[in-house]
This record gives C-alpha cells, sequence and structure tokens, in this order.
C-alpha cells in the first residue's frame, strides 16, 4: 500500500494560442478510467520533444514541467492568477485531456466538480443522475441507494430531485454536483472553482465536508480565489504562475508568499498631482507586503515636489473596498514638516502600531498639501492591500466575517452556582 494519492512528473500541456480543443464529456472519460484503480495518464505525443512546436506556430505551455505528490487524507489547494494553468491540471488528473509531455499517476477512483461540466446528463432527473453517477463510478445500485437520501439532503434540492436537471438553477446545479462528487466513494476529489457559485451557507457546508473527507483518507485538490477559504480548508497549497509550480507547502506560507508577489508595484506609474510627483507609495510590516492584523504597519509615501512647498501635509485615508472610510490619519496631528524646495525628494508617512483592522481587502487614498499655499492635492489612483487571514486573537484563524476592526479584548466568565452555595 502506498498513501500517495497523485504525483505528477514532468506534466506539461502545450495548447495553439486562440485554439479551443473540444472536451470529451465528463462522464464519457470517467466511464473508461476506472476499470482499475491505478491510472497513468501519459502524454499522448510520447515522440514529441521540448520543440513539439516550431517557432512560427503559436503556441504556448500552458502547464510547464509540472511535478509534484499529493498523499491520500491530504487537503491541497491550487493557487495561481487567471490563466496560470489550475483548471488544465485538473483536466489531466480526470483525464479529460491528455498532457503534452510527462505524466500524472492517480491511485484510487476520481470523483470531480469542474468547469467543464459535472457528469450530469441535463434530460435525466436529479434522480437518475444520482444514480448514474453511482453506476459510472463502478457502485452498485444498493450502494448508491444508501448514499442517496443523504445525497439529497446535503444538497437541498428534495422538491426537485424528480425535475430533470436542466431546470435546476446553477446553485442548485452545483450543490447537487457537490454533494453527489463529495458522497460517492472515490479516493479522490478535485473541485475546481465551482463552489463560488452557493451561497456562503453552502460553501461553509462544503468545508465542512472536506474535513470529513479527508479525516477517512481521501485527498482533495481544491482551486479557488477564496485565500481565506483555502487557509480554512487546506493543509498544503501549489502556486501554479504561467504553467509552473512556484510554491509547494504549507498552506499559510504558501498563501503569504503568493499574496506578497501578488502585490502589485502600489503605483506602477508614477503618479501626478498640481504640486507634487509621486514615486511611490507603501504600506507594509515588519514582514514586509504580508500585513496581519496587530502588525505594526509602516506607511510611507515617496515624492518630488514640483514647485516650493511652504508647508507639507500628508493625510492617509483607509478605506473598505465598498468605500466606507474606516480610519484616517493626518501628519499635522502629529508633526510640523519644514519647507521643501521645488525639485526636492522627500519621504512623509506614518508608523502604525499593532494595526487594529481584520482580514480583508482594504484601500489606501492619499492627499498630499501644501497648507502654506491653502493647497489640498489628491494622489490619482487608490493603493489596494490586504489585511490576510490569521489567529488574531489567539486560537482559531478570523475572517472578514468580524467585520473590520479587530479589538484588544479579553474574556469573562463568571459562574454561580446555587446548588453548592451555603450562603
Ligand atoms: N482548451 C483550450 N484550448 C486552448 N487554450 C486553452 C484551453 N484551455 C485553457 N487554455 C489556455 O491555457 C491557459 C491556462 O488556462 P486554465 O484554464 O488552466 O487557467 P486557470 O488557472 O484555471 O485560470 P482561471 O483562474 O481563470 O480559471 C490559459 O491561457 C487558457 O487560455
Ligand atoms: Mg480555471
Amino acid at each position: 500500500m502506498t498513501d500517495v494519492a497523485i504525483r505528477c512528473e514532468g506534466l506539461a500541456k502545450q495548447y495553439r494560442i486562440g485554439e479551443r480543443e473540444s472536451y470529451k464529456a465528463l462522464r464519457d472519460v470517467i466511464t473508461d478510467a476506472f476499470a482499475s484503480p491505478f491510472h497513468r495518464f501519459r502524454s499522448a505525443l510520447r515522440h514529441s520533444s521540448n520543440g513539439a512546436a516550431s517557432k512560427e506556430e503559436p503556441y504556448f505551455w500552458a502547464l510547464d514541467d509540472v511535478s509534484f505528490e499529493i498523499k491520500s487524507g491530504e487537503v491541497v489547494g491550487i493557487i495561481g492568477r487567471n490563466g496560470a494553468g489550475k483548471s488544465t491540471l485538473l483536466k489531466i488528473l480526470s483525464r479529460i485531456t491528455e498532457p503534452t509531455r510527462g505524466h500524472a499517476d492517480v491511485w484510487g477512483r476520481i470523483g470531480s466538480l469542474l468547469e467543464v461540466g459535472t457528469g450530469f446528463h441535463p434530460e435525466l432527473t436529479g434522480r437518475d443522475n444520482i444514480f448514474l453517477n453511482g453506476a459510472i463510478l463502478g457502485m452498485r445500485r444498493a450502494e448508491v441507494a444508501r448514499k442517496f437520501d443523504q445525497i439529497v439532503a446535503f444538497a437541498e434540492v428534495e422538491k426537485f430531485i424528480d425535475t430533470p436537471v436542466k431546470r435546476y438553477s446553477s446553485g442548485m446545479y452545483v450543490r447537487l454536483a457537490f454533494a453527489v462528487a463529495a458522497h460517492m466513494e472515490t479516493e479522490i476529489l478535485l473541485v475546481d472553482e465551482v463552489l463560488a457559485v452557493g451561497d456562503a451557507q453552502f460553501q461553509k457546508k462544503c468545508f465542512e465536508k472536506f474535513r470529513q473527507i479527508s479525516t477517512g483518507g481521501r485527498a482533495i485538490v481544491f482551486v479557488s480565489h477564496n485565500m481565506s477559504a483555502m487557509r480554512t480548508v487546506c493543509q498544503k497549497g501549489i502556486v501554479l504562475d504561467r504553467g509552473k509550480v512556484t510554491e509547494h507547502g504549507e498552506i499559510n506560507k504558501v498563501a503569504d508568499r503568493y499574496l506578497e508577489n501578488m502585490q502589485p508595484d502600489l503605483l506602477s506609474n508614477e503618479a501626478e498631482t498640481a504640486s507634487f510627483i509621486v514615486e511611490e507609495i507603501y504600506i507594509g510590516s515588519e514582514e514586509g507586503s504580508v500585513i496581519k492584523t496587530f502588525d505594526d504597519v509602516k506607511i510611507r509615501v515617496k515624492a518630488k515636489a514640483k514647485t516650493d512647498i511652504v508647508d507639507p501635509g500628508l493625510y492617509v485615508g483607509l478605506l473598505s473596498r465598498d468605500n466606507q472610510r474606516i480610519t484616517a490619519l493626518d501628519l499635522k496631528d502629529f508633526q510640523t514638516v519644514p519647507g521643501i524646495t521645488s525639485g526636492d525628494s522627500f519621504e512623509l508617512g506614518f508608523d502604525i502600531s499593532a494595526l487594529p483592522i481584520l482580514p480583508g481587502s482594504y484601500e489606501l487614498e492619499v492627499f498630499l498639501k501644501d497648507l502654506g499655499h491653502h493647497k489640498i492635492e489628491l494622489v490619482p489612483g487608490r493603493v489596494g492591500f490586504d489585511v490576510v487571514e490569521s489567529p488574531v486573537y489567539g486560537g482559531r484563524k478570523i475572517d472578514s466575517w468580524y467585520g473590520q476592526v479587530g479589538l484588544r479584548a479579553c474574556g469573562f466568565a463568571k459562574v454561580t452556582s446555587l446548588i453548592n452555595s451555603d450562603q
């Protein structure tokens, strides 16, 4: 017995730019994929070399030399920007498409929920699709019947179970598809993004299900852009960047590094106001651009004066992504800055101790001022930053559900027992 569930070696997938490969339906590939519990999905072009495409041909590598191993019972998040190759990887693992080079070994049956389809037949009812999927996975009718009620209850589609699934709303469809994939007896579960279709309550239920599944020894590979969800449900993360694996390890470390690299150059182009050229706006903690709640944080604005500035000033507002001003700082309240001569560079900012902002995405708005000339100039373009999810209060991770402001608090409890009281 091996505890390896998935092993990819030198996996590569080449596509022709602008041309979509047509896929087989998922149910067709599943049917012929599960004759034996071990599968090696290797390149169809075994003789092709690195130079499979001549230079003139508009090919590119959607996956490029991808190697990794996933063990049974691991929940692994695949992280990466749009077009990084995440869905391509899951399609290869579920045999919807073949790699151009390399191979993927998979030990066990695969249940999957992919963007290309669910293995459902649109004309069949929910009930028939559940039995069809079970049959495709090699389960006996009685076995599926035993799971049936759990699946329907989990998906919350009792009323519509005898309606053809083509009449389902996208949320109902995904709920049933997830319930089927999660309850069938497969050793591996692949889930691509789709949970985003469900409401928050259903997503929570799915993540709880992930936990049960992995405790039962099954491996889960989960693609999502929701970094908080990743941190909550995955133990490990793999970052794909333009088809290559750039990180693989403990999920929080991987997610921190990913977010750090994702941080845009805060102002990629110089921004200009009437009196200033702004070269850089920076917000970061001692660990760089990754900020956690209650970290000490530095804000710096580097700029050059276009004219003489008599009484320089800086105002920085901290806004939520829905434009609510959470708090703001004005340098005037802390100190006076000496005058700046035209052409001189300068740096203004704030050192904030223990930033009490909960995990989430925020923006800075910045005004530079010359109060001597009654100028208050908004720097165009806001600067986005994230406060990453962390165990704010020392225990479990806190997410944006808790709002935007962190509190320095202690718990209090007092229990007075009447029975044992002598008074
Ligand atoms: N069937 C296809 N034919 C041609 N090119 C494709 C095909 N499928 C994907 N691509 C291209 O391969 C690259 C990787 O796509 P993929 O769908 O794997 O990205 P992704 O990481 O899942 O992105 P997203 O976050 O947007 O879902 C993209 O440039 C995409 O346009
Ligand atoms: Mg995708």
